[in-house]
């Protein structure tokens, strides 16, 4: 595709995409009070509601309707488990990547910390990001090479060059919350190493709190390409480095990912790795 018409094209879908987290967000606020049935998936810490399903619903119906030569991969319907597998299975050039509702147990225990997650990617590498909290109404959007932005107005990670000058966060995978887990463990290694460490509970929101400056990095075990495949892109966009454990480029069927400011991103490995 010439290059130009490819920009034009993309410009076209980021527009979309931002509309879709918009209306889709405004259904999650509107089930606030009453969001149905909490379904366990595996266990009491890994849950899915009827709202979760409901915006992924929205979201599909959207896509499909106006983008019906699009693949779509999405939480609720792919699985956790089956995820790489979905990932690998998707063919043709465009593909959104959905998760209805990052941070799900937030919203349940109505801690206003979630999103809709959306990112687009060509060929396998993502081109846009759409990361929306609808009760803050905190808007994050990127398109390749085009820059970050948060409602509109240009973000940049933050300017610690130390580890220890640094706030960080991680999150536990579902199945990952138990004694001496992996994330246990990391923490455990990074106390006393950076500024402070915090758990707040939406992958997308982390990377994206990243790239606006809030926090210095984040690292995450188990993730799954919805969690990422937005926030990633706004973080490289905003001057960031997404990188595996082992600091190998990140991509989206990778089980580990740690992302910082670029600058402490070898001491933050060096500390997870123990
Ligand atoms: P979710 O709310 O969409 O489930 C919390 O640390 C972050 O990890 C959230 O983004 C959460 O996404 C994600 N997460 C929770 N359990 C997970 C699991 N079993 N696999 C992958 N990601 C998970
Ligand atoms: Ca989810």
């Amino acid at each position: 595709m010439e290059e130009r018409m490819q920009t034009e094209l993309e410009e076209v879908l980021c527009i979309s995409a931002v509309e879709y987290a918009k209306e889709a967000g405004k259904l999650i606020l509107n089930h606030t009070e009453s969001m149905g049935q909490i379904e366990q998936k595996k266990n009491s810490y890994d849950l899915v509601t009827e709202v979760d399903r409901k915006s992924e619903d929205f979201l599909k119906s959207k896509i499909m309707q106006r983008y019906p030569d699009h693949w779509i991969l999405s939480e609720e319907e792919t699985g956790q488990k089956n995820a790489y597998d979905a990932l690998k299975s998707k063919f043709g050039e465009y593909g959104w990547i959905i998760d209805p509702i990052d941070g799900t147990t937030n919203f349940i225990h109505g801690i206003p910390h979630f999103s809709v997650s959306i990112g687009i990617v060509k060929n396998g590498q993502p081109v846009i990001g759409v990361v929306y909290n609808p009760v803050t109404g905190e808007l994050f959007t990127a398109r390749k090479s085009f820059g970050a932005f948060l409602n509109g107005q240009s973000i940049h990670v933050g300017k610690e060059t130390k580890l220890i000058d640094s706030v960080l966060a991680t999150g536990f995978q579902a199945n990952d919350w138990k004694p001496d887990s992996r994330a246990v463990r990391q923490i455990n290694q990074l106390a006393g190493k950076g500024r402070n460490v915090r758990i707040i509970g939406s992958a997308s929101l982390d990377l994206c709190w990243t790239a606006a400056g809030r926090l210095t990095g984040f690292w995450h075990e188990g993730l799954n390409p919805w969690d990422a495949a937005a926030g990633v892109l706004i973080l490289s966009e905003a001057g960031g480095f997404v990188t595996d454990k082992y600091g190998q480029p990140y991509q989206l069927h990778l089980d580990s990912l740690v992302a910082s400011n670029a600058k402490i991103h070898e001491e933050l490995i060096e500390v997870i790795q123990g």
